[in-house]
């Protein structure tokens, strides 16, 4: 577990005092839904004051990946030294803050109980609210913490380890989701061709890594739900057929790579296209999760929202990937429309964004 340096937006020069003068709410954000432990201080004028994060890569590694009970422990351990740090980063005590956002998921129902059970702690011995985040709020207005200007509505892609949507995000808690995975999630597809190709955890940024040394259209793979009626993403048949690239020993797995990473690319573009044809009163096209670190699926998708005429947002890539700063952002939107919670605020393995959605056909679909 190595604490990452800390990723620094801005910092507030102001004594404390001056702070509270001013009004400016200081939000302190937890995040601890999957494998990433962090801790964030962001103001309500979007300066991040300190940012402290641990990842759990070498735990999880001789598993190929994320072992619940592994990533709950190594949560509780380094959750509390986090907070100490990015309080002691940002020159502030607990008193100092003036609301607690914690992740209360959807994730990893152990790790989500700690950080919610240790948000909850802090904000009763803080006298302060809390807020209990869902995981994907904080990536969906990620990109409003890195871009002042973008307002809502804005059409979503929402591409990460667990999910794959489309949303037309209309405010704090008001989301429209337009399409969903029937199978796999995007960043689960990543995952998995690494571990199928032998280039390690985790596997996205080692997938994009080789196929930066292959030829996307070396293979033939197929595009699911391309084109289809139905507005939905689909990833299932694209793991098999990689499977099947591979097993026929005829191609080098950089190829296989960069062949898979186009059909992706392929089948999130097409899935896009379709929805921004039908909801055309959008400011802007964003992308955020983790799979939106990828810098062949960012240009891409800036050059479909070019064609629409539409602005396109991407936050910078470590703020795609699970943070603490996003969390404490929505926090910071939240206490701003006076959406607080209570003490009682419960844990939630399944959250969807959009309660109303209609179930998507499919086994494995994912909320
Ligand atoms: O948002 P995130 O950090 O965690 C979840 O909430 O799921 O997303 C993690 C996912 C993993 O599947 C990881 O392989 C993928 O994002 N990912 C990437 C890249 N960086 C992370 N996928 C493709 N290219 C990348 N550069
Ligand atoms: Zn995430």
């Amino acid at each position: 577990m190595t604490p990452s340096p800390p990723p620094r937006v801005g910092r507030l020069a102001l004594p404390s005092a001056s702070r509270h003068r001013r009004g400016v709410a200081i939000i302190l954000g937890l995040e601890s839904s999957c494998d990433e432990t962090a801790a964030a201080l962001v103001t309500g004028e979007r300066v991040i004051l300190s940012h402290k994060l641990a990842g759990q890569e070498a735990a999880h590694r001789p598993f190929g990946g994320v072992v619940p009970e592994i990533a709950a422990r190594a949560h509780v351990e380094v959750l509390v030294p986090l907070v100490e740090a990015a309080l002691e980063e940002a020159g502030l005590r607990l008193a100092d803050v003036d609301a607690v956002a914690a992740t209360a998921g959807p994730g990893l129902i152990g790790g989500v109980m700690v950080g919610l059970v240790t948000g909850k702690a802090l904000a009763f011995a803080a006298g302060k609210p809390l807020i209990a985040i869902n995981h994907l709020e904080g990536h969906a207005l990620s990109a409003r913490l890195a871009d002042p200007t973008l307002a809502f509505p804005y059409m979503l892609l929402l591409v990460s380890g667990g999910h794959c949507q489309i949303l037309r995000v209309e405010g704090p808690g008001r989301y429209r989701r337009l399409a969903t995975t029937i199978d796999d999630a995007a960043g689960e597809a990543f995952d998995k061709t690494a571990k199928l190709l032998g280039l390690g955890f985790p596997g996205g940024p080692a997938v994009e890594r080789a196929a930066r040394e292959g030829d996307p259209a070396a293979v033939k793979l197929p595009r699911p739900l391309v084109g289809s009626g139905e507005p939905h993403f689909s990833f299932a048949g694209l793991k098999s057929a990689v499977l099947r690239a591979r097993d026929a020993g005829i191609y080098r797995g950089e190829d296989i790579a960069a062949s898979f990473q186009q059909a992706v690319v392929d089948c999130l573009i097409d899935r896009t296209r379709r929805a921004l044809a039908a909801q055309g009163d959008v400011s802007a096209l964003v992308v955020a999760g983790g799979v939106a670190a990828n810098g062949t699926i960012r240009r891409a998708l800036e050059g479909l929202a070019t064609g629409f005429g539409l602005r396109f947002v991407a936050p910078p890539g470590w703020l795609c990937t699970d943070n603490a700063a996003m969390i404490a952002w929505v926090g910071a939107e939240r206490l701003a429309a006076g959406m607080v919670d209570g003490l009682d605020a419960v844990a939630r393995p399944r959250w969807p964004l959009d309660p109303e959605a209609e179930k998507a056909r499919g086994a494995g679909v994912k909320a």
